[in-house]
């Protein structure tokens, strides 16, 4: 484990159960439809759980990436998450599959939500690795959550505290005294 993490969250091993389980569930959502679902990772903490439920989903899908940043170098959200880069392609008519790592206030949800069907998305459907409802500032919920957790912040897997920690193979929660001697 690494040195800085106090406990292991989910283990590489759980990681892939849940990732089945997400695209096993949006498979059975999409079944039956033929209508091409664009899958949305929001970059940059959702990558590797996107890459991994869309290749363990058999129902084809479109891939695009949005980059939304809401955190600078803290543990706290803004509560104004910026879109650092936007979609290639148009939601119009589509189908929108949004794949999210956390949703802890849920200010970044609002904003995807309300961009992608303000753009005319003809659904949206929110599929997110781990969800703090006890962090929630807005009134959101993703359709599918693998993971409920505490008040804690967690690393690895994409997940990252100031840019570090994202490469690790599984998640854990960061030591306190990493992120509050800098806040
Ligand atoms: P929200 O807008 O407050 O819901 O924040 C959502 C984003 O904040 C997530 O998509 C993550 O990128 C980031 N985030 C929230 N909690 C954590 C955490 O415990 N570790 C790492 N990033 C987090
Ligand atoms: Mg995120």
């Amino acid at each position: 484990m690494n040195k800085d993490l106090e406990s292991i969250v989910l283990t590489a091993e759980q990681i892939e159960n849940k990732v089945k389980e997400a695209a096993e569930w949006l498979d059975k959502r999409f079944e039956g439809k033929n209508t091409l679902p664009l899958a949305i990772s929001v970059l940059k903490g959702s990558v590797f759980f996107f890459c991994d439920v869309v290749r363990a989903m058999k129902t084809p899908v479109q891939l695009d990436f949005m980059t939304v940043s809401s955190y600078g170098n803290s543990s706290q959200s803004s509560g104004m998450p910026r879109i650092v880069m936007d979609l290639a392609s148009s939601v119009e008519g589509r189908d929108v599959i949004l794949v999210e790592d956390i949703v802890d206030s849920g200010h970044t949800l609002v904003k995807m939500r309300d961009l992608i069907l303000g753009r005319g998305a003809s659904s949206f459907t929110v599929v997110t690795l781990f969800d703090k409802p006890s962090r929630r500032k807005v009134d959101i919920k993703a359709d599918y959550s693998c993971y409920e957790i505490e008040d804690e912040f967690i690393v690895g897997y994409g997940l990252d505290y100031a840019q570090k920690y994202r490469s690790l193979p599984y998640i854990g929660v960061l030591k306190r005294e990493i992120y509050e001697k800098k806040n």
